[in-house]
């Protein structure tokens, strides 16, 4: 495979970062990833906005955008399906340890590469999946979209341990989101999920479902949702950009479903349909 590594495209056997990069050693970098449908790269511009904001919630030099999307666009004249997923790091480049920024002539690590997506099968979407809730110890700045993602590995874990397939953080009682994705849920026949805050990631995904809900009438409520009306909802799900539109159907061992329901499946239906018609 190839991947992108400072400016060049070469084979990942000779990718190499060196041990001093900050983004070993502190996950002192930001990253997006990008899903491609019908070999386009969907919502590029809103991921690169998002992007350029995590770039200066960890003030980072802004990078040249321009190289970065003439790599993207090499990297997917390799790539040879139709559906994959860009994931693009950066983190602050190489020195010597130490806490403190290196001066501004160190350039940053750069590294890009795709790789086939692949989706949940039919009968998981069918079915919906099982989650657990967890306290949400994540740091306040979570909008932004950094490395540092060792809370969300430990939660994710413990899912697994437990038998489910994700943990959605709580935060004060409140829902936040889950490890790698928002959380929506369904009352009465309105949408709801959190607003934007320090608190969750701004996920596109999220925007783009909720668009896609706007444009076709269905009401919309940013608010913060509790446990206990996550457990009395009439639907949830995820979204995200890997993970799309994904029914959960258990929480915490509570039932919300015996299968998909039918505003997930539909806007899952629509947001795929909305990305293989984009050219
Ligand atoms: C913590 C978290 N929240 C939400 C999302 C969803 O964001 P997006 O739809 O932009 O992929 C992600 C995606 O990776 C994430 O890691």
């Amino acid at each position: 495979m190839m991947v992108y590594l400072n400016g060049e495209l070469i084979d990942e056997q000779d990718a190499h970062i060196s041990f001093d990069d900050r983004g070993f050693l502190f996950a002192d970098g930001v990253y997006e990833v990008i899903h491609i449908y019908a070999r386009h790269f969907f919502e590029w511009d809103r991921h690169m906005a998002r992007l350029r904001r995590s770039i200066t919630g960890i003030d980072l030099p802004d990078i040249d955008r321009t190289a970065l999307t003439k790599g993207a666009e090499a990297l997917l004249e390799q790539f040879n399906g139709e559906e994959g997923v860009l994931y693009l790091e950066i983190t602050r480049g190489v020195q010597p340890r130490t806490h403190s920024f290196p001066s501004r002539d160190v350039p940053p690590t750069i590294l890009m590469w795709i790789r086939p997506h692949q989706s949940f099968s039919d009968r998981m979407i069918g079915d919906g999946v099982s989650v657990i809730t967890v306290p949400d110890d994540r740091w306040a700045k979570v909008w932004i979209k950094t490395i540092g993602l060792l809370p969300n590995v430990l939660a994710k874990e413990k899912a697994h341990k437990m038998g489910v397939f994700d943990a959605v953080f709580v935060r004060d009682g409140m829902v936040t989101e889950a490890t790698s994705a928002n959380i929506l849920i369904v009352r009465q026949g309105v949408l709801q999920t959190a607003p934007v805050t320090n608190y969750i990631l701004p996920g596109i995904t999220r925007e783009v479902v909720l668009e896609i809900a706007r444009d076709q009438g269905i009401p919309t409520l940013l608010e913060p949702f509790s446990v206990e009306d996550m457990y009395a909802a009439d639907e949830v799900f995820l979204t995200g950009t890997t993970t799309e539109v994904l029914p959960v159907t258990r929480v915490d061992g509570h039932m919300i479903g015996k299968e998909a329901g039918p505003m997930a499946v539909f806007l899952l239906r629509e947001l795929r349909q909305k990305a293989n018609s984009v050219s």
